[in-house]
């Protein structure tokens, strides 16, 4: 399985992501969550990426390009990965393409995940999230079913900057839709149903 999961912030990638890493045992990576534990660990690349991700902007392309590439290259994505939250816009996407076709290996899928800009801002504005290894839960949950860790609530998940992450979206993400479209790997799952319901379309959507 080597997938990019696309869609909204809040769309669910990172909860269809989390099933399928655990029953199919591939790796997971998401930029995002790459992204916190750098801000968390306060590296170099944390304390420059802070400021855009607050902002509800794009993390400069270079940045996220060297920790993808350093995440892809690890022992754990060689038997297949989910990419959540990269490629972000065409040029990410161009450089995954010309990665991967170094590697020898091409994408199975880009998975959409679609819901609707209103469903999104309720869904964001009550996440909780693992401080810890970075698993999401709606709001009330205040341990981490996983690992036991802190939940917490996003600092990105405040209205003002869901509304900028979603234009953000809007006008940098979105266009891949069609970039994967061209290239005859779309494919696309309503993500506003139960998370049961989602991921079973996603299963069948792969082939699993
Ligand atoms: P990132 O962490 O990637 O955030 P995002 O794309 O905005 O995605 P989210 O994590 O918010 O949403 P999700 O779709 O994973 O939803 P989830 O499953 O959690 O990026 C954060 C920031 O980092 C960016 O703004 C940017 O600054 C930077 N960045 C990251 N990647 C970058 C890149 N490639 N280039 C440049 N910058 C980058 O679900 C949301 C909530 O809904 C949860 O509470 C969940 O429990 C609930 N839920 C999920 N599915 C359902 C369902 N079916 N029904 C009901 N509730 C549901
Ligand atoms: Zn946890």
């Amino acid at each position: 399985m080597k997938i990019v999961l696309l869609g909204a912030p809040g769309a669910g990638k990172g909860t269809q992501a989390q099933k399928l890493v655990a029953d199919y045992g591939v790796a997971h990576i998401s930029t995002g969550d790459l992204l916190r534990a750098a801000v968390k660990a306060q590296s170099k690349l944390g304390i420059e990426a802070k400021g855009y991700m607050d902002a509800g902007k794009l993390v400069p392309d270079q940045l996220v390009i060297d920790l993808v590439k350093e995440r892809l290259a690890q022992d754990d994505a060689q038997k297949g990965f989910i990419l959540d939250g990269f490629p972000r816009n065409t040029a990410q996407a161009e450089v995954l393409d010309k990665e991967l076709s170094g590697m020898g290996i091409a994408l199975d899928a880009a998975l959409l995940v679609d819901v609707k800009a209103d469903v999104i801002i309720n869904r964001l504005s009550s996440r909780r999230t693992c401080r810890s290894c970075g698993y999401t839960a709606g709001a009330g949950v205040d341990v981490c079913p996983r690992c036991g860790g802190e939940m917490y609530q996003r600092d990105d998940d405040k209205p003002e900057t869901i509304k900028k992450r979603l234009d953000t979206y809007e006008s940098q993400t979105a266009p891949l839709v069609g970039y994967y479209r061209e290239h005859g790997i779309l494919k696309e799952v309503d993500g506003d149903r139960p998370v049961d319901e989602v991921y079973a379309d996603v299963k069948a959507l792969l082939g699993l």
